[in-house]
């Protein structure tokens, strides 16, 4: 039966920009995606943007924006990620919609309805400088075990225990530094610990492929915890201020962003349906009967941090919200990505950068592949190693599957005008790619993608060695050897064909262009492709670059530094002169507003240093009347440092502090430059004092 799947992926929190997690996370489910189109089944595949939550709302507020200005700022990058790697969302949308307002009220209600909302007061640290309700993560005092100081509200980095917010000794709000006040607000929360929830899980739990063996028995534990560790009810209120859905009829109460999350997906699905780009990809039904309908699938692919919420909450909200929702049909987990066995840290500023590695040129069917090639269907992290990438990519994707092509087809093009015989005939070259198609196509659906690449490459193999032991590179000295020349040459190259449409899921730009301009298909490729022996070819294009070990080189090395304060220009590139400016090179007009946004200050340099390693950088210690701050300032090339030791200058206060290579930059210098030189560091008239106000 053709089926019809509702595809998505963890939705990012719209506070940053994707990073390798997110995109291997992505790759996988893509692939998927496009494996089961090749199979002739319908996918609505859709993502959207986590938009809400206290951290996103402070994000914004220290940005002097408004959330929905954050969020659409980052909304606005996606694109740029999603298709230099070739990730082929339907659909891409954000919890912050008229459309996921509308479900998570009706669900909440749904949910209210049948008993299993209830509300009590609870006791709550309070920031009363703030005025606002501290989550565990933005409290920070003495750890009542150890005595470690700035510890975290749920546990201590130190000596590892956990514990309660209220037990820190000398409690601090990490937003404002003020002592916490404990205050009474009522809370909703959803009843999971009610025997029906419970009794619903452990079924749902059970039956199989929902979730994957090591998921069910995680989640098992959870719900049949006990004592301490027993499940309780989920808190799913937050008080005002915060950036959310309004819980209905409880005036200053939000939902909990991670309620309202997972009806995102729901609520990208309904915008789809909404904007007819369901209907284009052959959707004739409503979005409430397609959610009930028997052959939808409801799938989603998430990392093995969230499984808790995915695996309790989520499943038993619909179960008891009703028809036309329901428990997700598949919830596939995968492992984190470590990078050479390290795991990916932001803040310290390892791991891969999916936008460097775009900008390198690097190929992103390297990605896809290498990712491909490690991944299979269990909960276990994928390890990026530099050398290992390499020898993947060049054997297996050049040295096998590209070499296929670049060596037969020259011979075919050159001696028989493209024309492809099979004097053998093709019965069991057929035979043989069918019972690979068989095997590859079973590891694809069960999201065994690493054992689908080893049998793709075992095929590759055997077409290499039997081209290899024919050796056509005698054949074709020989002209009484025509004939058996054609036919090594054509075998490799249905071969090829096949290859190209068993990794299509993976390679989805070369296998369109070797579709279109080697064999001349001009439909997109589908699984019947791989067992019909071509006939005709047309000369073979370059098809894919060799991975440089100097690539992964520049891949993981620091990030390149940018000289901090070279101009205000926000890409830190150094327009040219005012007055060589053209209108249409000048920035876009600001508001008075947006202009006093930036803190401009009369700054004294303290002291000034060259900075070892650095080439461009000196680093100034600034004096801004109460306070000093450090600021790197790519001015080296122009400055001796002892001449700047006294002066004035001017600079920006209140720019996000910045971590470089060489330490921290609290600020920026502003400098002129242009064709005619620089930079040049700008100095108020005689009188300005350090820490004075410039307007
Ligand atoms: O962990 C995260 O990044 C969340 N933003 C994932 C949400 S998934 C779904 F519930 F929306
Ligand atoms: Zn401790």
């Amino acid at each position: 039966m053709s089926e019809t799947f509702f595809v998505t992926t963890a939705l990012p929190y719209a506070n940053g920009p994707f990073h390798i997690g997110h995109i291997m996370e992505y790759i996988q489910a893509d692939i998927w995606v496009r494996f089961e189109r090749m199979q002739g089944h319908r996918v609505h595949f859709v993502g959207a943007d986590d938009a809400h939550g206290a951290p996103i709302m402070l994000k914004a507020e220290a940005e002097q924006q408004s959330p929905e200005q954050l969020v659409a700022r980052i909304a606005a990058g996606r694109a740029r990620y999603l298709e230099g790697f070739l990730i082929g969302f339907d659909h891409w949308h954000s919890t912050h919609s008229r459309e996921n307002t509308e479900l998570s009220q009706d669900i909440y209600r749904r949910l209210k309805a049948v008993g299993l909302i209830d509300s009590r007061p609870i006791e709550q640290f309070f920031d009363p400088v703030k005025g606002m309700f501290l989550a565990d993560r933005y409290i920070k005092g003495e750890c009542p075990k150890c005595h470690a100081k700035d510890q975290y509200g749920d546990a201590c980095e130190v000596c590892g225990s956990v514990y309660a917010p209220t037990e820190l000794i000398e409690p601090y709000s990490a937003l404002t530094g003020a002592k916490p006040l404990l205050k009474r607000s009522e809370h909703f929360f959803f009843r999971l610990s009610d025997p029906r929830c419970v009794d619903f899980l452990e079924q749902w739990l059970g039956a199989t492929g929902h979730v994957q063996p090591q998921v069910a028995n995680k989640a098992r534990e959870w719900l049949s915890g006990k004592g301490e560790q027993a499940l309780g009810d989920w808190d799913i209120s937050r008080d005002a201020p915060y950036f959310g859905i309004p819980i209905p009829d409880a005036p200053g109460k939000f939902f909990y962003v991670w309620l309202d999350a997972p009806i995102g997906y729901l609520a990208a699905l309904k915008s789809y349906f909404e904007s007819g780009k369901a209907r284009a990809n052959g959707e004739t039904r409503s979005f409430e009967t397609f959610l009930t309908a028997a052959d939808t699938r409801q799938v989603h692919f998430i990392g093995k941090d969230i499984i808790y919420f995915h695996t309790l909450f989520w499943p038993a909200m619909l179960h008891f919200a009703g028809a036309p929702y329901r428990a997700p049909d598949n919830v596939h987990v995968h492992g984190f990505i470590t990078v050479s066995g390290e795991k990916m840290s932001k803040s310290r500023g390892t791991g891969i950068s999916p936008l460097r590695y775009l900008e390198l040129g690097m190929n992103p069917e390297w990605l896809r592949y290498y990712i491909a090639a490690k991944l299979n269907a269990n909960v276990e992290d994928l390890d990026f190693n530099p050398a290992d990438f390499i020898a993947r990519v060049n054997s297996d994707l050049i040295g096998k599957y590209v070499n296929i092509a670049s060596r037969a087809a020259s011979f075919i093009t050159h001696h028989f005008a493209g024309a492809l015989e099979y004097p053998g005939g093709t019965a069991e070259l057929t035979q043989r790619a069918r019972e690979t198609l068989e095997q590859v196509q079973a590891s694809y659906a069960a999201r065994e993608f690493s054992r689908a690449m080893r049998e793709i490459m075992a095929f590759a193999d055997r077409v290499n060695q039997e081209f290899d032991a024919r050796q056509p590179w005698v054949l074709a000295k020989d002209p009484a050897e025509r004939s058996a020349l054609q036919d090594s040459c054509a075998r490799a190259l249905y071969g090829f064909k096949t290859l190209t449409c068993l990794l299509a899921p993976v390679l989805p730009a070369l296998a369109a262009r070797v579709a279109r301009e080697l064999f001349g298909l001009e439909h997109p490729l589908s699984f019947a492709d791989a067992l019909e022996p071509p006939r005709h070819i047309n000369p073979y294009q370059h098809l894919m670059r060799r991975v440089e070990p100097k690539q992964l080189e520049a891949l993981l090395e620091a990030p390149p530094e940018k000289p901090v304060p070279e101009t205000p220009a926000p890409s830190g590139a150094t327009p040219p002169p005012a007055s060589t400016v053209a209108a249409d090179e000048r920035s876009p007009p600001i508001s008075i507003e947006e202009f006093k946004k930036i803190d401009l200050r009369v700054a004294r340099i303290a002291a000034a240093e060259h900075v070892t390693g650095a080439d461009k950088l000196l680093r100034l210690t600034l004096e801004l009347g109460t306070e000093t701050r450090t600021v790197f300032a790519g001015i080296k090339s122009a400055y001796d440092p002892a001449t700047l030791v006294g002066r004035l200058t001017v600079m920006v206060a209140n720019l996000a502090p910045r971590k470089m290579k060489f330490g921290l930059s609290e600020g920026m210098v502003l400098a002129a430059s242009g064709p005619a030189g620089g930079p040049f560091l700008l100095a108020p008239d005689a009188g300005a004092e350090p820490g004075m106000r410039i307007s």
